[in-house]
């Protein structure tokens, strides 16, 4: 295994990381489900979950990485003990990356779309406006073109290895994207709507915060930390010497929260400056956004940003989506990297096909949301618990210790580790299921 690939240094590692968690996670779906779930209350209720789940799995995942150099499946692997295979795990963590990046990239592909149309400017009236999505929605071929396009982006950029492609790429891509996003935020402020959104998001009224709103604060924290599936594992991999782990993990989930709470103070004060509902869904960001765009000063240049900026962060997160099922291959087969990113790609990219063309369906829900459900929904916070089990079960605490430190404050994420986050996540999978 002396010949793994591996980061340049430690801010290469967070980048790299901090890449995979932003994504359209933290620019599409946390607005959104924040608009739905009345704003401040569901905010402190979902960096509770960051805090008491997020961290600790993220920890859980990166020691499971950086301890066994493996794939999550030889990771598991790894750390089994007695008969029970723990392999399972990884092979789930592998196929739900493989499901998750086969609709990803199609939605990626949309923002590339509407990034081109953001170069010419949006025009016309609302209802012209908002046909644009329904018109590249029932155009198969279209979504498919740009579903590609994504594919290929992402199979090069891997194609250069984990240093020079997954390393460089998120030291390009991460910067421009805060940069991008400053420059979004001070356009935000000088909104009238601007006080209206800080207090949203600010205030907790907590009436409008509901049973469900907790899953979903711990769905979405889940889901924007890349968690559950393996993607901090293979990136924990490729680390070795001295790493503060706990440090590095809260570096990640701090970023990664920031970046979504400015997100949210992008979207919100151009959503109450013109009299939109927050809790619009998930069509925020491609049937409202482009219709105030055509409208507001400066709307030409505000998209462009707009839409890089998902563009991005969206990119960075398929990345570490394909480099799970590519060290799979790699390190279980023993394929070269070009051949493993290939097939994996390819796989991928035909399985993506089925959402692409949006008419495809079983019983009338389409394919995108199908493999939605199953891989958020149910894979994650499965992959979830099963890791939790292994790292609290499977390895001592003298163990834990000596890679993490023993200081109060790694005792005690580690305590959240072992009870908290796999009790919180049971619930949630049981709920899920609707066994109550
Ligand atoms: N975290 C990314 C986002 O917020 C998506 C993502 C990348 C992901 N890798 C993942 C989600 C692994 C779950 C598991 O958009």
């Amino acid at each position: 295994m002396s010949s793994r690939d591996h980061w340049g240094n430690k801010l290469g590692f967070i980048l790299a990381a901090v890449g995979s968690a932003v994504g359209l996670g933290n620019i599409w779906k946390f607005p959104y489900v924040v608009g739905k779930n009345g704003g401040g209350a569901f905010i402190l209720i979902y960096l509770a979950c960051i805090i008491l789940v997020g961290i600790p799995i993220l920890i859980t995942e990166i020691y499971i990485g950086k301890k066994s150099q493996l794939n999550p499946v030889g990771a598991f692997r790894f750390f089994q003990k007695g008969k029970v295979p723990f392999s399972p795990i990884g092979y789930a963590g592998v196929l739900c990356g493989v499901m998750i990046l086969s609709y990803y990239s199609v939605i990626t592909g949309w923002i590339c779309h509407y990034l081109m149309l953001s170069f010419r400017g949006f025009s016309g009236t609302e209802t012209e406006i908002s046909t644009i999505f329904d018109h590249l929605n029932a155009t198969p071929w279209l979504n498919v073109a740009w579903h590609t396009f994504v594919m290929v982006t992402v199979m090069l950029i891997l194609m250069k290895g984990v240093m020079k492609g997954i390393e460089k790429a998120s030291k390009i891509l991460m910067p421009t994207l805060g940069i991008l996003l400053i420059v979004l935020v001070c356009y935000s402020l000088t909104l009238d709507g601007m006080k209206d959104a800080w207090h949203f998001l600010t205030y907790p009224d907590f009436s409008k915060v509901t049973g469900g709103s907790l899953l979903e604060a711990l769905g979405t924290s889940f889901f924007t930390l890349s968690l559950g599936m393996g993607a901090m594992i293979t990136y924990g991999s490729y680390l070795k010497g001295d790493v503060n782990i706990t440090k590095s993990a809260v570096q990640i989930a701090s970023v990664d929260t920031l970046i979504a709470f400015l997100a949210g103070l992008v979207i919100f004060p151009i959503v109450f400056s013109n009299g939109l509902e927050p809790s619009a869904g998930p069509g925020l960001i491609f049937k409202t956004l482009p219709v105030l765009f055509a409208k507001m000063p400066g709307g030409h240049i505000v998209s462009i940003a707009f839409f890089a900026l998902v563009l991005f962060a969206a990119i960075t997160s398929a990345i570490s989506l394909l480099e799970v099922a590519v060290s799979f291959v790699v390190d279980e087969y023993k394929f070269s990297r070009i051949k493993a990113i290939l097939i994996m790609g390819t796989v991928i990219w035909v399985l993506g096909i089925l959402s692409a063309v949006s008419s495809w369906n079983i019983g009338g829900v389409p394919f995108l949301d199908i493999f939605d459900k199953i891989s958020s929904c149910y894979m994650l916070p499965l992959g979830g618990l099963g890791t939790a089990l292994v790292f609290a079960w499977a390895i001592s605490n003298e163990q834990k210790y000596a890679e993490i430190g023993s200081k109060p404050i790694n005792k005690i994420l580690l305590f959240a580790a072992k009870y908290v986050a796999p009790l919180l996540l049971l619930v949630v999978f049981l709920r899920e299921i609707g066994l109550f």
